[in-house]
């Protein structure tokens, strides 16, 4: 593992749990997602900002990447602290509250993603109210199943999201109808984690014929987004730190038929910026059973909830048992939270761990540190930066 030193003097100056985030793979992950994006002179990234909105991380996707794709009030304005114009910032989000509309609206940010008619409504209420035009893309539930875990589907028609594809026609007739609204174009995201191709090429052909389906109706379409997704390596994080950006963009170069349209926006979150960010634990018991060996660390759920809420692995170093050339054991990584559910990992194969040694939980760098809670009234982990 690179690195190994510099995260252990980091945790000896800022104490654990601490997130690390690793600033020059974030700049070479970045840099290859825009190179491999470069394909088609059509295509324009976003970061779903929800994965990581780290001040530091946020100036750095900054300088790389156009836009920004914000869910809430509160990501808004961390965006533009970050440097991001507001014309840079779309809002998407489910149950938008009206004042986040009305902050949408005050700041003129570039659209906002509508996911229901009555939503739709009351944009065009209060812009009319403001005094403003909003700009909007629908977000459309394509019902394509990505095959990731349920709690990170989103595209079937049994989730919450978006405008369910029979009601297309309507949505869209209704944008241009109302006032104060200004019809963008079409939003999609069907997942999250996705490693396989299949599900972007499918939601590809649907997106072909939802435009040409409503180009044949007289309305034009400026713009579609194929909302995020890529997934990255969880069990190999060290040998694939950059995800196959190149693939995946390859994949709706040729499957999206870009003719029609003048934009095609991606709002990737986690593959920008997963694997540049690790939690580093501190170990405080190893407690052993007849059967199992927990190594009980300073890091719970509370700073890492994927693996609780999602049973998410993340692959898991003991930096300090490496640098002594300890050989593997057997055990059970868990946090100290007062929770059945607070384990990182079962039968995790890992340098014999000894107390004080120093674990790094590897690819946090994506809904880590932004998913914390306080829950135990435990501290929030600070963040460090390997620059
Ligand atoms: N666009 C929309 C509309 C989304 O809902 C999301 C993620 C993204 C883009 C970014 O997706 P990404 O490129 O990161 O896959 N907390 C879960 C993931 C939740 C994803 C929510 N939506 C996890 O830790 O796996």
């Amino acid at each position: 593992m690179n690195n190994a030193r510099k995260f252990i003097s980091l945790t000896e100056q800022f104490g654990t749990p601490l997130y690390v985030y690793d600033m020059p793979l974030l700049r070479r992950t970045l840099a290859d997602a825009v190179a491999a994006a470069s394909v088609n002179a059509r295509f324009r990234l976003h970061y779903a900002m929800k994965a990581c909105y780290e001040p530091r991380v946020l100036a750095a996707v900054e300088q790389y990447i156009d836009g920004i794709d914000a869910v809430s009030g509160g990501e808004i304005e961390l965006a533009v602290e970050a440097g991001f114009s507001p014309e840079r910032i779309m809002l998407a989000g489910v149950g938008k509250t009206d004042r986040e509309i009305d902050m949408a609206l005050s700041l003129g940010i570039e659209a906002l993603n509508v996911e229901s008619i009555p939503e739709l409504e009351v944009i065009s209420e209060r812009a009319v109210m403001a005094g403003k035009t909003a700009s909007v893309c629908l977000r459309i539930n394509p019902d394509i199943d990505a095959h990731t875990h349920k709690f990170i589907t989103t595209g079937l028609d049994e989730n919450k999201f978006g405008i369910g594809m029979r009601r297309l026609d309507d949505a869209v007739a209704l944008a241009h109808r109302l006032p104060n609204i200004v019809f963008d174009g079409l939003h999609f995201h069907i997942g999250s984690q996705i490693t396989v191709s299949e599900p972007f090429k499918v939601l590809c052909e649907r997106v072909n014929r939802m435009v040409a389906d409503l180009r044949g109706k007289g309305y034009s379409v400026r713009t579609v987004n194929m909302g995020g997704g890529l997934g990255i390596d969880y069990n190999n994080p060290s040998a694939n730190p950059i995800p196959d950006f190149k693939e995946y963009f390859d994949t709706f170069h040729s499957c999206l038929d870009t003719n029609h349209v003048d934009e095609v926006r991606f709002e990737l979150g986690r593959a920008l910026v997963a694997q540049c960010g690790n939690l580093m634990a501190r170990v405080l018991y190893v407690k052993r059973t007849d059967t199992r060996t927990f190594v009980i660390i300073d890091a719970g759920m509370t700073d890492l909830v994927r693996p609780a809420l999602y049973g998410a692995r993340h692959n898991i170093i003991n930096i300090s048992g490496m640098l002594r050339g300890d050989s593997d054991i057997n055990a059970d990584i868990v946090g100290p939270v007062c929770e059945s559910s607070d384990v990182f990992a079962t039968d995790c194969r890992i340098a014999e761990p000894r107390r004080g040694d120093i674990l790094c939980i590897q690819s946090a760098g994506a809904y880590g540190a932004t998913m914390a809670s306080r829950y135990n009234a435990r501290p929030i982990a600070p963040a460090a930066f390997i620059e």
